[in-house]
């Protein structure tokens, strides 16, 4: 467990993620009936950018504050800006992590369950949101917590598996063995994964293992900054969704158009893959 967050928070992973994430939550906010919110690897929820973890690495500077100095075209980009920036002033300065942003949507009427493994992330996660009663936060084993928390008494909602892949095989083998609980118990869910691009090789072999899944709707939407051929590099960054809402692809291609403008380091390099599996 040596994976923190603090030295990624806000980079173009980030942005794309939460991006998407928020996209999500406001359609699920559509229907009226109540929803619940489910995360496996939380994390601490806000980042400082000024702290020596975000200092020494300045992903941030790629990633959010590209974002922050200009006016996004496309609404869903636009309004993931705007929340960013309630938890800032003038200056760009803290970066809010998918709890803090998921909580800042929450309808009164919704819920969501917190899992986060690391004894001082969990810790400062749950002082984050020691005002908040809708967001119950749990210390433990993500995918192992799913056994405990699913089905939600809701039936609709929303998982994020988004785990620190220190180990890409491994972690890759967790999540499609988790996905066959998740279809037992909630197949209706929406799921959303996020995983690291870097050799194509190892990303290839996951998505057919995934076409083997018992789910029937699978969405896959990469935003590449650099040629996927370097397995010690982030060149990309992955999102798989299970289930995805009504026209929700056309949502993901207006983010990934922008977002690859945006935060291409080169645009020779800069590339989008959007399709569904099956
Ligand atoms: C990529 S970060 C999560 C970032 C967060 N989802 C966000 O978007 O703001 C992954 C988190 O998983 C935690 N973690 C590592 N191993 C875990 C495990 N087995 N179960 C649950 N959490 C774990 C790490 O401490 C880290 O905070």
């Amino acid at each position: 467990m040596n994976y923190r967050h603090a030295y990624h928070a806000g980079n173009f992973a980030d942005v794309y993620k939460h991006s998407v994430l928020i996209a999500l939550i406001e359609t699920l906010k559509i229907k009226p009936t109540p929803f619940c919110y489910l995360e496996t690897h939380a994390g601490k929820g806000l980042y400082s950018l000024l702290d020596p973890e975000s200092q020494k690495t300045l992903e941030y500077v790629s990633g959010i504050q590209r974002i922050w100095e200009i006016e996004p075209k496309t609404q869903e980009i636009r309004f993931y800006a705007h929340l960013v920036a309630r938890f800032n002033q003038q200056q760009l300065r803290y970066y809010p992590g998918s709890p803090l942003l998921v909580a800042a949507l929450l309808r009164p009427e919704d819920r969501g369950i917190l899992v986060e493994l690391h004894p001082e992330e969990i810790q400062l996660l749950k002082t984050s949101l020691r005002h908040n009663r809708q967001l119950a936060i749990h210390q433990g084993e993500g995918y192992l917590a799913l056994k405990a928390f699913l089905p939600p008494k809701e039936k609709r909602g929303l998982l994020l598996i988004d785990p620190p892949f220190e180990q890409q095989q491994e972690e890759f083998g967790s999540i499609l063995n988790s996905l066959k609980l998740i279809h037992q118990r909630w197949r209706q869910g929406i799921v959303l994964i996020w995983y690291p691009i870097k050799h194509r090789h190892s990303i290839e072999r996951f998505h057919q293992q995934l076409k083997k899944s018992p789910f029937e709707k699978i969405l896959v939407a990469e935003l590449l900054l650099f040629p996927d051929d370097n397995a010690l590099k982030l060149n990309g960054s992955g999102l798989i969704l299970l289930n995805a809402p009504w026209q929700f692809e056309q949502v993901i291609g207006s983010i990934l158009v922008e977002l690859k403008e945006l935060l291409a380091i080169d645009p020779r390099f800069a590339k989008v893959n959007l399709g569904s599996l099956k």
